[in-house]
């Protein structure tokens, strides 16, 4: 091993590990772009197709070629029926990010794309798991309830298809309009874990679905996308505005953590944090009931105060704390909301493949291959002699 390079277990902080054109987080500042274009102004005026277009084929689109992406994830919705039987075979008490990550390898079993190592069979494969996710989410709470899967509905957006798929019932244009938005905010992230497996996937050259189904996996951790479910709970569980302080010095003096505060890269709010807490707030109000949005609100200011209290140092919300109790103001059933994520990011995970395997500007990816020290010490210096196992 080289002496001079740094041996530390830093989870590759800091590290510039290749270059993207897809997207840049600048975390001093809180700021977030895809493509070119603020994630904050494309959740204010553009519409979660327009932002897969632009993810995916590098630019927005025109009408024309917007309508026939619309048409397209609506024609690739459906989910072949025995994938459906396969998701009635499992526990209803399965975690649904583990039923979501076997069912993206169901669904490379029935593509005839995945033989093929093209950028266009990865794109068609991209779309198609960008139509097929939310079908699968929605269906496999429905299934697991005992009740019929909702097929889509051709005449709706995917924000809006999928709770129709979810709910059974078609909602209404602010109540779409707010999971789009948040569908946009969570659609890409630079190489966050589950794009870096996605994109470590890729890298082999295996197909999308692999790496798909590894993102998928990642972002199922409690320190990434589980985050959303896990802040829910602990909303929950605080249970009134009055009991935060306590539980906020509990958890900090115990060496744990409050969900949905802190961030790897981000060294200020997230700005997806200040887009989904006033939607959280208005979600709250249309159904006449805003604890949990002022129960986070004002966790948020204890528990900064209270970080920075104990280590001397400041801590900002991240893109969890509020979806959280704006997804359970929409009605998605808490477990949910990780895989709700997940019909998200699959946008940027797609981009990322493509760029990983096809990017046709140099330097061109190769396949990632970092090294370990091996801290070797079992025997001494020397290697260990093998004793027989009738001698040990
Ligand atoms: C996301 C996260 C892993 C980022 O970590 P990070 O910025 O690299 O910070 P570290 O994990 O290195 O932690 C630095 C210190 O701050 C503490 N810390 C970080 N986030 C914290 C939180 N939310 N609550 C309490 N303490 C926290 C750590 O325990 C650690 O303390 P130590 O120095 O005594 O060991 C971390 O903030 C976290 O666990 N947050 C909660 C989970 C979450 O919301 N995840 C979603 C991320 S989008």
């Amino acid at each position: 091993m080289d002496a001079c390079r740094p041996i530390l277990n830093t989870g590759l902080r800091g590290f510039t590990v290749a270059t993207t054109r897809i997207s840049d987080v600048d975390g001093a500042i809180g700021k977030l772009v895809y493509r070119g274009y603020l994630a904050k102004d494309l959740a204010d005026t553009a519409t979660f197709e327009e932002v897969i277009y632009l993810l995916l084929y590098e630019r927005l689109p025109v009408k024309k070629e917007l309508e026939e992406l619309k048409a397209l994830l609506a024609r690739e919705a459906d989910v072949p029926e025995s994938i459906l039987k396969s998701l009635a075979l499992s526990p209803s008490d399965a975690l649904p990010m583990d039923v979501l990550q076997a069912a993206v390898m169901m669904l490379a079993q029935y593509d005839p794309d995945a033989k093929e190592h093209s950028k266009e069979a990865a794109t068609r494969m991209g779309i198609r798991l960008i139509a097929k996710l939310p079908t699968i989410v929605a269906a496999w709470d429905r299934i697991r309830n005992g009740r019929k899967p909702v097929s889509p509905s051709p005449d709706l957006s995917l924000a809006a298809n999928f709770l129709y798929m979810l709910t059974g019932r078609k909602p209404d244009d602010e109540v779409t309009g707010f999971f789009d938005t948040a569908l946009i905010l969570h659609a890409e992230h630079s190489f966050n874990a589950s794009t870096f497996s996605a994109r470590q996937v890729a890298s082999t050259k295996a197909h999308i679905y692999a790496a798909v189904s590894a993102a998928v996996g990642s972002l199922s951790g409690a320190l990434h996308g589980g985050a959303n479910t896990r802040v829910m709970l602990m909303l929950q569980e605080i249970g009134s505005v009055e009991k935060v302080e306590d539980y906020v010095k509990r958890v900090l003096e115990s060496g744990g953590v409050i969900m949905g505060l802190g961030h790897a890269v981000y060294q200020t709010d997230d700005p997806r944090a200040h887009i989904l807490a006033p939607m959280s707030r208005k979600m709250g109000e249309r159904i006449g009931d805003t604890k949990w949005y002022d129960l986070s609100k004002h966790l948020e200011k204890i528990g900064k105060a209270a970080f920075e209290n104990k280590k001397g140092r400041e801590i900002y919300v991240n893109v969890d704390f509020y979806s959280a109790s704006l997804y359970y103001y929409m009605g998605i059933p808490v477990d949910l909301f990780t895989p709700v994520f997940a019909i998200a990011r699959v946008v940027g995970w797609s981009a990322h493949v493509i760029e990983e395997q096809f990017a046709g500007a140099a330097p061109k990816p190769i396949l990632y291959r970092p090294e370990a020290e091996y801290i070797g010490d079992y025997c001494g210096p020397e290697e260990c002699s093998f004793t027989p196992i009738d001698q040990r």
